[in-house]
Formats: structure tokens, sequence, C-alpha cells
């Protein structure tokens, strides 16, 4: 797979991610066996992906721990990947309430339970998952550069920021945000013209796309005849291409100036690994648009 550098850091990985939120079974569905997201870790890890994304919140700490597993099991595996998580969303628990929580004390926490449950001594990316409306962007940077002259955490970054959040905490932070962690794809338009992309391209920020397929939904079956006709003309450009029409919804995050960078959530291990090609797949600037035309449902203006 092609590489790129995250932001303006050394870090260096696959243009591809792969995503660990469901490791440990889809959120609502039933709770895997550990060795159905274990395999899909060796998979990714097998296929070449160097990105790997977690979250504290991921199965309530689950993936973290499976995702722990294999990286004990699997020799020279740390030295070669880029590990990342999220810290700051709270579940409800001994009586609280579903909360965001940014606070330097939380985020230390957070780390720590990260560490110990991936059984790593520190992390190359951390993330504030959401940004917490009671957050104080002077008590997260204190946190983040004591985690970072502990060696607990190399890099920073945030997650469903909008460009204001990120400025405003970049504003207090000592270091670079390297990453904003958006969800963006053919079904989730709204980065491409609220400003988000257009802040990492001026600040050399990477977009991370989350959920780049949609949840699986950019793939059938269409509920309307957008959807549909959108499914149709992926399926079509698969074709010319002897591709599958997952790579071309791919390819085409990849093809966006911002050099972002899609994170691959599937857990089936012959998914993750034909992903890869999507990374070799050239859209024409007419495919490109013509999959936005379909995407929004109406000609452009
Ligand atoms: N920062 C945030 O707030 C946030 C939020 C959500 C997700 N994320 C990150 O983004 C990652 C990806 O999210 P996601 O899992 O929703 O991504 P996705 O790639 O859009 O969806 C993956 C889902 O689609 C299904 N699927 C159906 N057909 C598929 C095909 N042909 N190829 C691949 N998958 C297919 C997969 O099922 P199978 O497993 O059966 O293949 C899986 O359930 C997560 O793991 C997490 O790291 C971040």
């Amino acid at each position: 797979m092609k590489t790129l550098t995250l932001g303006t850091s050394p870090l260096t990985c696959t243009r591809l991610a792969y995503g660990c939120w469901r490791l440990a079974g889809s959120e609502g569905g039933p709770q895997l066996d550990d060795s159905i997201g274990m395999a899909a870790v060796r998979a990714a890890y097998d296929a070449g992906y160097t990105l790997f994304d977690n979250a504290d919140i991921y199965g309530r700490g689950e993936c973290e721990r499976i995702f722990g597993k294999v990286l004990r099991d699997t020799p020279g595996m740390r030295e070669r990947i880029v590990l990342a998580t999220k810290c700051g969303i709270c579940p409800p628990r001994d009586g609280r309430t579903h909360c965001y929580d940014s606070s330097s004390a939380y985020i230390i926490e957070s780390v720590e339970g990260s560490l110990k449950r991936i059984g790593t001594d520190f992390v190359d990316l951390l993330m504030i998952h959401r940004p917490d409306f009671l957050g104080d962007p002077a008590d997260i940077a204190a946190a983040f550069a004591q985690l970072r002259a502990q060696g607990k955490v190399r890099e920073f970054g945030v997650s469903n920021f909008r460009p204001s959040q990120l400025a405003t905490l970049q504003k207090h932070c000592p270091m670079p945000l390297l990453v904003n962690q958006v969800e963006v794809s053919l079904a989730a338009l709204s980065c491409l013209d609220d400003g988000t992309l257009d802040q990492c391209l001026a600040e050399r920020i990477t977009p991370m796309a989350w959920s780049p397929l949609a949840k699986g939904a950019l793939l059938g079956p269409g509920r309307d005849e957008r959807e549909q006709s959108l499914q149709a003309l992926l399926a079509k450009i698969a074709t010319e291409k002897n591709a599958t029409p997952a790579a071309i919804a791919l390819a085409w995050l990849l093809r966006h100036p911002s050099r972002m960078q899609p994170i691959i959530g599937s857990t089936n291990p012959a998914r993750i690994r034909e992903t890869v090609r999507a990374d070799a797949i050239d859209l024409s600037r007419g495919e490109w648009y013509s999959l936005l035309t379909a995407a929004r449902g109406k000609p452009l203006p």
C-alpha cells in the first residue's frame, strides 16, 4: 500500500487505516468471540495496514483488549504500526449519565486504561473523540503536554471537531494537532463544504474518514431511487476497473487532495485483504464528479 505522513509529523503509515470498533461485535449486535476480532486484526496486519484506530469506548474496552492480545502474540508488530486511540466519551456507569469529558484528569486516566488493556508503554496518536462542551482548551493542552513528557503519547489529534473547535484547541496546544477524524463518505458529504477539509488542506492536518462505506449502507440494498442510482454507478465503475464497489467508494475518498485516510471497519478477513486494492485505483475527474452527483441525488449548480 502507498503511505502518507500524518499531518506535519514524522509518523508515516498506510493510506488506508484499520478501525477496531467492531472487534468485539457491532453495536447492538451479539458479542463476538475474541478469535473473530483477533483474526481481523491479523488479516489487516498481514495485508499491510499500519495504522490501527482504537478508542477506550469501543466495546467498553473490549476492543483494545482484543487488539492487545494480537499485539502480544505478534513479534515486531508494535514497532511497525502507528497505534492510535481516542478518549473523552464516557458511557453511562454507576448512575453517571452518558457524557463527554475532556478534563485533564479524565484524559490521563483514560490513557492509563488504554495502555493497560493494549499492553503497551505508549500510543503513537491520541485523539479527543468528540468535542466536550465543558472542556477547557488550556486544561486539555496541559494533559497532552504531561502525557508527551511522560512518553505515554507521541502525537495528538481530534475527532468530530468543527474547524473553529480545532482552531481553538490548537491555539492552546504546544504541539500540532495532526488529524481530525470525521465522518465522510459518499453518504456523508458535509465535510466537503463545511470547512473541515479546507482547514485540513490549509493547516496540513490529515482527515481520517470514519465509516467510509457508511457502515456498509453504501453497498446496498438501496432504500430509495437516489441510493439505488449511486449503487448502480459504483457497480458500473467497479466492473470497468475490475474492482469491487467498496474499493471504488474508498478510491473516491482517496482522490481528495487533503490526502484523506479512510478507516476500514470490516471484520471479514477476505474483505479486509480485498480493500487494499482501493489504493491502486485512479478515478478520473469525470468519474469522481459523477459519483458526487449521484450521491447528492441532484445535479451540481
Ligand atoms: N471517531 C468516530 O466518532 C468514529 C465513529 C465510527 C467509526 N469510527 C472508526 O471508523 C472505523 C470504520 O467504521 P465502520 O466500521 O462504520 O466502517 P465502514 O467500512 O463504513 O463499515 C463497515 C461495516 O460495513 C460492513 N460491510 C458490508 N459490506 C461490506 C464490504 N463489501 N466491504 C466492507 N465492509 C462491508 C462490514 O461488515 P463485515 O464486518 O461483515 O465485513 C461492517 O459491518 C471504525 O472501526 C472506527 O475505527 C470512528
